[in-house]
């Protein structure tokens, strides 16, 4: 396991809080693996942008996950460090949650006035017109109470500058290269097993300043951003996690 260059993105250790939150989970009903947090990393995983075509109704038909289905919950296992933060949000929304990109249903499962979208996936999404039409079928299902939480990220130079076109092993027999396109701000995600499994995908980043232009022209207002899931205020990192609700008209 190569760990250096992946070194900044690596978890926080879980709080009491969060372990108990965890233990408590209704949702993933599943545990990281022994020893995962302290060796694995954080950020990796944010690396994804959909390369499936869209049917008439604009439905996403396919995305660059089909192909490593299998590898997903392996390959996501190390991915904990969120989960008790959207479960406090479910838990305070007390009724349906609709999750945007929900993968195998590794975050909540069923319904409830919240939706989420955790994992970085909103970064799925390419372009600003994309970004504003989820963003427009968000602030539809949202009741005037009701709230968007979200997590992005954008890296650093120097993060940039370690993993760029590196082939580095994620979890056991499970492989990641970044390749990052700073004037465009895109990356490119390969991910392969040790099998034929394997695939690429692309996500598009932006500045804490435009995601917040982004949701006040949807119709939103910032309840709050945090720099990490133990809701830290967001002070210039690599990770921004947004709570927004429908603005007052
Ligand atoms: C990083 S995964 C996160 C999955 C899940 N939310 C989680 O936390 O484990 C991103 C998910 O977004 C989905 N996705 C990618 N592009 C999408 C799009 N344009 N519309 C809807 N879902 C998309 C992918 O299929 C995948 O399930």
């Amino acid at each position: 396991m190569q760990r250096q260059a992946f070194e900044w993105l690596r978890p926080r250790p879980a709080s009491e809080e969060e372990r108990r939150l965890r233990a408590s989970a209704p949702a993933p009903g599943r545990e990281p693996g022994p020893g995962k947090e302290e060796r694995l990393t954080r950020n990796a995983h944010a690396y994804t942008i959909a390369v499936g075509g869209r049917g008439n109704n604009g439905a996403v038909e396919g995305t660059a996950y089909d192909a490593i289905a299998r590898l997903y919950d392996p390959w996501s296992r190390s991915v904990t460090e969120d989960i008790p933060f959207y479960v406090e949000e479910a838990r305070r929304a007390e009724g349906p949650v609709v999750e945007l990109g929900v993968g195998t249903g590794r975050m909540v499962d069923g319904p409830v006035p919240l939706v989420i979208c955790p994992f970085r996936s909103y970064l799925h999404l390419q372009n600003d017109r994309e970004r504003r039409r989820a963003l427009g079928a968000v602030r539809r299902l949202l009741p005037a109470d009701g709230r968007f939480v979200f997590d992005v990220f954008a890296p650093a130079d120097d993060d940039i500058a370690e993993t760029n076109g590196r082939w580095l092993e994620r979890e056991p027999g499970i492989f990641e290269r970044a390749d990052w396109d700073t004037a465009a701000r895109t990356l490119t995600l390969s991910v392969r097993g040790e099998g034929d499994e394997t695939t690429t995908m692309s996500l598009a980043w932006l500045s804490p300043l435009e995601w917040r232009m982004l949701l006040e022209e949807s119709g939103f207002e910032i309840e709050a951003c945090f720099g990490w899931f133990d809701r830290t205020p967001y002070s210039g990192g690599e990770d921004a996690i947004w709570v927004a609700r429908p603005a007052e008209r």
